[in-house]
């Protein structure tokens, strides 16, 4: 699979303005072809920004789209820590209603497995967007390298994992969903990723060991750092 356009991004404005409107051109063209969307969002810290200028301004009729949630941590929905939590301060209660109608992963739940199956239930076939972020080991939403269990998923769309991340109690997408996805936004910044995004983006294919492989086709929107190895065109 040859890798999927790469945009950079050095101002955190910029980078926000440029996720943001990448996200609503694949919204909006899913609204145009079909008359609803549905996007999953990222968790950790990168598309923040992004979250926040939806906010502020945005163009999409939310009223019809369904928002999922690329992975959450088993902790309860006001938990700081919450991707879920997150998302609410960052744009969901300040958004014009009718908001989005919201498809929370309930990670809260003792039957971690149970809760994965319920969120799994809620997907489409396809999603229209997926925003993914991804970790300097190469790990994107929470699929881990070398968690072979949740890597190798064929059927399940979503399952329970032990993460090295902290909280390591997680429930994330898996790869049919990532794959199926209409179109794949990756949002990544800092020198600590450039090797991921590199291994990523033009490595030898191995999903285990670098799951945002996964995400090659997508478009990668980066700051010059995290782009330090792309190829010099
Ligand atoms: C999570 C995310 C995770 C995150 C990456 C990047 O819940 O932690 O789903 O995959 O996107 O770890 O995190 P930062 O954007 O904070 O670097």
């Amino acid at each position: 699979m040859n890798p999927g356009p790469c945009l950079v991004e050095d101002d955190s404005e910029a980078f926000a303005r440029t996720a943001a409107g990448l996200a609503e051109r694949a919204l909006l063209g899913a609204i145009e072809a079909r008359g609803l969307a549905s996007v999953a969002v990222a968790g950790g810290t990168t598309p923040r920004d992004m979250h926040r200028a939806w906010a502020v301004s945005t163009k999409l009729p939310w009223g019809i789209i369904d928002l999922f949630f690329g992975d959450e941590r088993c902790v309860p929905p006001e938990d700081p820590q919450s991707n879920y939590r997150a998302v609410l301060e960052d744009f969901l209660t300040q958004l014009p209603l009718p908001g989005p109608k919201i498809h929370r992963i309930r990670g809260e739940e003792v039957d971690r497995d149970r809760a994965a199956r319920r969120f799994a239930s809620e997907l489409p076939d396809r999603l229209d967007l997926l925003i993914l972020g991804m970790g300097p080991d190469g790990h994107t939403a929470s699929l881990f390298p070398g968690d072979n269990r949740a890597l190798e998923q064929k059927q399940a769309r979503a399952v329970a994992v032990e993460a090295v991340k902290p909280p390591t109690e997680r429930i994330t997408i898996t790869p049919p969903v990532i794959t199926s996805a209409r179109n794949v936004l990756v949002l990544a910044r800092g020198e600590d990723k450039a090797k991921a995004v590199n291994e990523a983006r033009h490595g030898l294919w191995d999903p285990i060991a670098w799951p945002a492989q996964l995400a090659r086709g997508g478009t990668f929107l980066l700051d010059s750092a995290a782009a330090r190895l792309e190829p010099k065109s």
